[in-house]
């Protein structure tokens, strides 16, 4: 199904597909969970995936003010109560949707059966990095779309990409909330440092990065990713930072199995 649901007073929209392990994709910034929309049929060949559009993106109304990634966390866990999924699932998230994958696994660890880090870091933000989210915060909530499209379409497309697929990208920034972008802005800013909890978290864990992305460049991803007990590190040829969407079929060729085999 495809449709909102009510969860905690917040109509929260989604698609939930296909049967089997439940398996839950989160969306980067400042995207929506169409975003995944080339390897939902794949995935849902096996797999229950349920794919939502987080707190102020996409079709799911914003909060104002500051969601911390650990609020965006308790957002996924209330959807899976209201869809009643009881059993440990995959998570997949995507550069935020890693950050939010990560507050997850600390707060809900017995609800995580594996997960799958695409082009994200466990790193906090240095204070110029938090300060930067901050004054973008402001403008854009002043000016409109115009700075958080100058700001981040360049950064998670390389100059190569597939008119097509700018024009993906653009649109799903164009249809993000203002007050909801700021919001994960803040939250970004003060989200914690991961990396000394890598070495606690016991399930398998896949982290993909893309050999163009200059977010998550593979030599940093390959140095965090070792701290994984059960990590493994797959970097794709000729993508950026949206692998997913920029070329689903490698993407699914390399995840897909990964899921398939838990
Ligand atoms: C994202 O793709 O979610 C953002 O680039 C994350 C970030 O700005 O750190």
């Amino acid at each position: 199904m495809q449709g909102h649901i009510n969860v905690a007073g917040t109509n929260h929209h989604l698609v939930d597909q296909g049967e089997g392990a439940p398996l839950l994709l989160i969306h980067g910034f400042p995207l929506d969970h169409t975003l995944w929309q080339g390897n939902l049929s794949m995935m849902s060949s096996s797999h229950r995936v349920i794919a939502p559009d987080l707190r102020g993106f996409g079709q799911t109304p914003p909060r104002a003010g500051t969601v911390t990634m650990e609020q965006f966390a308790d957002d996924l866990r209330a959807i899976l109560t209201v869809l009643e999924v009881k059993e440990p699932i995959a998570l997949c998230g995507l550069s935020m949707g890693g950050y939010i994958a990560f507050a997850f696994q600390q707060r809900y660890p017995e609800r995580v059966k594996a997960m799958v880090l695409c082009h994200t870091n466990p790193h906090a933000d240095a204070p110029e990095a938090a300060q930067k989210r901050h004054a973008l915060a402001d403008r854009l909530l002043a000016e409109g779309h115009g700075p958080l499209i100058e700001a981040f379409l360049p950064k998670v497309l390389p100059a190569d990409a597939a008119p097509s697929v700018v024009e993906k990208v653009r649109g799903m920034m164009e249809g993000t909330s203002l007050e909801g972008a700021a919001a994960a802005l803040r939250g970004m800013a003060q989200r914690a440092d991961v990396k000394p909890r890598l070495p606690l978290i016991q399930v398998p864990v896949l982290v993909v990065s893309g050999a163009k992305d200059p977010i998550a460049p593979p030599a940093d991803v390959q140095e965090w990713a070792k701290l994984l007990p059960k990590g493994q590190h797959i970097e794709l040829p000729g993508v950026g930072h949206l692998s997913c969407l920029e070329q689903p079929e490698p993407f699914n060729r390399a995840v897909v199995p990964f899921l398939q085999a838990l």
